[in-house]
């Protein structure tokens, strides 16, 4: 079991789980619940999320990284960062970044070549890192030019990994082997964020109205005794890096995959870009004006989710209906699980996009279908990540079209994100009408 969990987690769940409300089990790592039922869910994420804390397993592996960004940070500082951070993600920040968004699309759009062959997936997390750092700050990175996109690479390969031992839950003091690594690139990361703040600040200082309205710039208008400390600052970038490109760009190698496997749906969509690029030239407008390109990526994200697993701990012991929740249970509310379940979906596995076309899509339950997860840790980012992968698959749809290739057989695999093992390989054809 521990191999498996080490190799793929996804592999673990046999018919059971995706045919029970719920499961309640003792493993080698302790007692595990698994959450489907729909009310089961709301009842862990938000009708009682207060005795839930973050798994320990989950913090292990990705405090060290992050920190108190807000994706590890729990209690007290995680309500004062959340409440600090609201103003950044607001509708008109959104919209603000939609023309970087736009233009980092088009110039990687440039660089396609008619006919060739690309790994799609690797092409898309390079994709959403242009993005990111775009959005991030606007080019302005301290360091040596043009290496911060392998830093970032390094330091998720090298920290961003389970450790048998985190799943025995053995004592802190036995070294993790698989971390040690890590520790070096990680030191020097940090460094290369806190030189990048500095450097915003005194620009700031200098040109206050000059200076890019970027996220970097945002957070540091959170600083303060209310807001951010400078330390939560540098955790929030690096968790807006670790939490926020490599999951939008398996969203969008997923969905042009599903794209490629399905031309009929392909069509539709394509048509409905082309008739709203046509007459819109606001990308900030694409996501309201283009139901399908939503729909489909929607349906990738149900088959797919970036996020497989979300992981909670109660504090207190529990019951719910007849299941008994045990102290330090994990309680693990799969998306991958809960969007594939029999009982939940007709025809689970299928890509079907009409499920959320408008009118279907509000007969689904809230929480059978949670890709940013739900309640007070709610992922932060899901507007932005929305807005980013539709015009990112305008552009590429309205110019390209994807094909699989005999050597495109991709199996998911759970790491950090849920990944294509063997990559996404596929044939890019400039379309006729361009
Ligand atoms: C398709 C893309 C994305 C997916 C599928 C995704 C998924 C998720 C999920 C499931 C959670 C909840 C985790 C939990 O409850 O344990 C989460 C939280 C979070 N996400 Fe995202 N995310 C995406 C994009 C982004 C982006 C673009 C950003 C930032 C720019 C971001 C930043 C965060 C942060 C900071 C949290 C922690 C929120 C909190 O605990 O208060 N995410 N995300």
């Amino acid at each position: 079991m521990i191999r498996i969990v080490y190799r793929n987690p996804l592999e673990l769940w046999g018919e059971p789980s995706y045919n029970e409300p719920w499961i309640s089990v003792t493993g080698v790592g302790g007692p595990l619940v698994i959450a489907n039922d729909p009310a089961l869910i709301r009842h862990v994420l938000v009708d009682n999320a207060k005795n839930y804390r973050m798994a320990t397993v989950r913090q292990k592996i990705l405090r060290p990284i992050l920190r108190d960004g807000l994706l590890t940070a729990e209690g007290e500082v995680w309500r004062r960062s959340r409440k600090a951070m609201a103003p950044v993600f607001t509708p008109r920040n959104i919209f603000g970044f939609a023309p970087a968004m736009l233009k980092r699309t088009l110039e990687f759009a440039e660089g396609y070549v008619d006919g060739s062959v690309r790994d799609i997936a690797h092409d898309m997390t390079m994709l959403t890192y242009e993005i990111l750092a775009e959005t991030l700050f606007s080019g302005e990175i301290a360091g040596e030019k043009g290496t911060f996109a392998q830093d970032i690479d390094r330091l998720l390969e090298t920290m961003g990994r389970v450790d048998p031992l985190d799943l025995l839950r053995a004592p802190d003091w036995l070294p993790r082997l698989t971390r040690i690594r890590g520790r070096k690139t990680m030191a020097y990361f940090r460094g290369i964020v806190s030189e990048t703040v500095r450097m915003r600040e005194d620009r700031l200082r200098r040109d206050p109205e000059g200076a890019p309205q970027d996220f970097l710039t945002l957070l540091l208008k959170a600083e303060g005794p209310q807001g951010l400390t400078r330390g939560e600052i540098e955790d929030n970038i690096i968790t807006f890096i670790g939490a926020g490109h490599e999951t939008t760009a398996r969203a969008l190698g997923w969905t042009l995959y599903c794209l490629a496997e399905a031309p009929w749906e392909r069509e539709p969509v394509e048509q409905e870009i082309d008739a709203v690029l046509a007459d819109e030239p606001d990308p900030a407008k694409w996501l309201e004006r283009l139901p399908l390109t939503r729909a489909v990526f929607e349906e990738a994200l149900r088959l797919y989710p970036p996020a497989p697993s979300i992981n909670r701990e109660p504090i207190e012991p529990e019951t719910f209906k007849s299941l008994y929740i045990p102290p330090r249970a994990a309680v693990l509310v799969m998306p991958w699980v809960v969007h594939r379940h029999r009982k939940l979906w007709v025809e689970p596995d299928a890509f079907i996009p009409a499920r959320f076309h408008p009118g279907n899509r509000e007969t689904i339950d809230r929480f059978q279908y949670l890709p940013f997860g739900a309640g007070p840790r709610i992922c932060i980012g899901a507007s932005f990540a929305m807005q980013e992968a539709i015009i990112a698959l305008a552009v590429l749809l309205s110019r390209f079209r994807f094909d699989t290739v005999t050597e495109t057989r991709p199996w998911p695999v759970q790491k950090l994100t849920t990944q294509p093992e063997g990559g996404l390989p596929m044939r890019v054809t400039r379309r006729k009408r361009q």
